[in-house]
C-alpha cells in the first residue's frame, strides 16, 4: 500500500552555517526524488537562524521566525548551526539554536538513532549489530540552567531540574517508541533502559521513580536501569543490546556523541526533536565551518533526519525507502566515505548516488 495521498507537507528550511547549507541543499534533492517517485509534493519555505543570522541581526532566531514556524510548518529541517566565534559576552554560543527552538517549540524529546549502517566501520573491534534510540529529554535537566546560571568570576552555579510532568511525557514517548520497534538486535527483546545516576543525586531518583511508575503501564516491555558512568561503559562494551534508552538532557548529550563514535562518527546520526505539536530534525552533528566549501561535508546524517521527517508526516514508506537507498547505496559502495567520515564526492555527489537508488527500487502500488 501506498502512503496516503494528501495535500503537500510544508516544510521550514533551516540551512545553517558552514557545512549545513551544502548538506541541506543535498537532502532537498534527495527529498524531492523520494517525493516525486512516492506520488506526492512537498512545499519548501526558508527560516533565517543560526550564528550568521545573529551575526547579522542580533538574534540567532527572531520571535517572528519562530511563530512562523510553529503555525506554517508541518514539520522542520534543520541544517546544522553555530560559529565558533559567535559568542555571548559570557563565552557561551550564541549561533546555536537548542534553546530557542527545543524550549520554544517545546519538542521535549529528542530522538537520536545510533544504528551501525552496512558497510561502516564501527571503532569498535567487534561490535556487533548496533541498532538503539537514545531518547534524550530536552526541555528541561541541567540545560534548563541555560542561560541562567548564577554567579561571578570565582563562582558560578546552574541548577539541574527535573519535574514530574517533563519526565512522564518524555518516559512514555520512550515507551511508545519501543513498542513500535522490533526490539534489541541481540535478543530481540523490546526493552527499554532507564539511565540515570539515582545513587548520587535526588533530581535522578525523581527520574528513575517516574520511570518505574511509567514502566508498569507497558508490561510487554522490559525495562532495565544503569547509571550514567556505567551506561558509557555498557554502550561501547554490549551495544547490541540495546533498544531504546531513555534519560536526561546533559547526559544525553554526552552519550548520544559517545554512541555516534560508535557507528561510524556522529555524522551518520540522525535526530527528531518531537513535541506534541512540532517537530524539527537536524543531524547530531556541528557546522564544521572548517569544511564548509571543500566538497567533502558528509550529508548522510542530514539525509537519514528528512527519512524520519518523512515519517513522521505520515509517509512511513517513503521515510523507509529514503533509508533503504543510504543503505543500498552505503553496501553497492557508490556512497563513498573516507576514513574520517568525510564523503569523498561531497554532499552533492553522495545524495546522487543515494537518489540513483531512489530512482531504482520498486514503489508498492
Ligand atoms: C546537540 C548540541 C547542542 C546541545 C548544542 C550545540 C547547543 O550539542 O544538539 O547535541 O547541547 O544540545
Ligand atoms: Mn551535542
Amino acid at each position: 500500500m501506498v502512503d496516503s495521498p494528501r495535500d503537500a507537507s510544508s516544510i521550514a528550511l533551516i540551512r545553517g552555517d558552514g557545512i549545513g547549507p551544502e548538506l541541506i541543499a543535498a537532502t532537498v534533492q534527495v527529498l524531492d526524488a523520494v517525493a516525486a517517485r512516492h506520488g506526492f509534493g512537498l512545499d519548501y519555505f526558508d527560516i533565517d537562524a543560526g550564528a550568521d543570522t545573529y551575526r547579522r541581526t542580533g538574534t540567532a532566531c527572531s520571535p517572528q521566525s519562530l511563530e512562523r514556524m510553529r503555525t506554517q510548518a508541518d514539520a522542520i529541517l534543520k541544517g546544522p548551526v553555530g560559529l565558533p566565534d559567535v559568542r555571548h559576552p559570557d563565552g557561551t554560543e550564541a549561533g546555536v539554536l537548542g534553546g530557542i527552538l527545543r524550549t520554544g517549540l517545546d519538542t521535549y524529546a529528542n530522538i537520536r538513532s545510533i544504528t551501525l549502517l552496512p558497510a561502516v566501520e564501527s571503532s569498535l573491534r567487534d561490535p556487533g549489530p548496533i541498532d538503539y534510540v537514545i531518547v534524550r529529554e530536552n526541555t528541561e535537566g541541567l540545560y534548563a540552567s541555560r542561560g541562567n546560571g548564577v554567579g561571578n568570576r570565582w563562582a558560578v552555579s546552574d541548577t539541574m531540574i527535573i519535574t514530574r510532568e517533563g519526565t512522564l511525557r518524555v518516559v512514555r514517548r520512550a515507551f511508545e517508541l519501543a513498542r513500535g520497534r522490533g526490539g534489541a538486535p541481540s535478543d530481540g527483546v523490546r526493552r527499554v533502559t532507564c539511565v540515570d545516576k539515582s545513587n548520587v543525586l535526588r533530581s535522578f531518583a525523581l527520574f528513575r521513580d517516574i520511570f518505574t511508575e511509567v514502566s508498569v503501564e507497558y508490561p510487554d516491555i522490559e525495562v532495565e536501569y544503569l547509571y550514567s558512568d556505567a551506561a558509557a561503559q555498557a554502550l561501547v562494551l554490549r551495544p547490541s543490546t540495546f533498544d531504546v534508552l531513555v534519560m536526561e538532557n546533559f547526559v544525553g548529550d554526552m552519550l548520544s556523541d559517545l554512541g555516534g563514535a560508535t557507528v561510524g562518527g556522529i555524522a551518520m546520526c540522525p535526530s527528531g526533536n518531537l513535541g506534541d505539536h512540532a517537530a524539527y530534525f537536524e543531524p547530531v552533528h556541528g557546522s564544521a565551518p572548517e569544511l564548509a566549501g571543500r566538497g567533502s561535508a558528509n550529508p548522510i546524517g542530514q539525509i537519514l533526519c528528512a527519512g524520519m521527517m518523512l515519517t513522521y508526516l505520515g509517509r512511513p514508506q517513503a521515510g523507509a525507502a529514503l533509508q533503504a537507498a543510504v543503505r543500498a547505496a552505503l553496501v553497492k559502495g557508490t556512497v563513498r566515505l573516507r576514513a574520517d567520515g568525510s564523503a569523498v564526492d561531497g554532499a552533492e555527489g553522495l545524495a546522487r548516488a543515494v537518489i540513483d537508488e531512489v530512482d531504482a527500487a520498486p514503489v508498492p502500488c
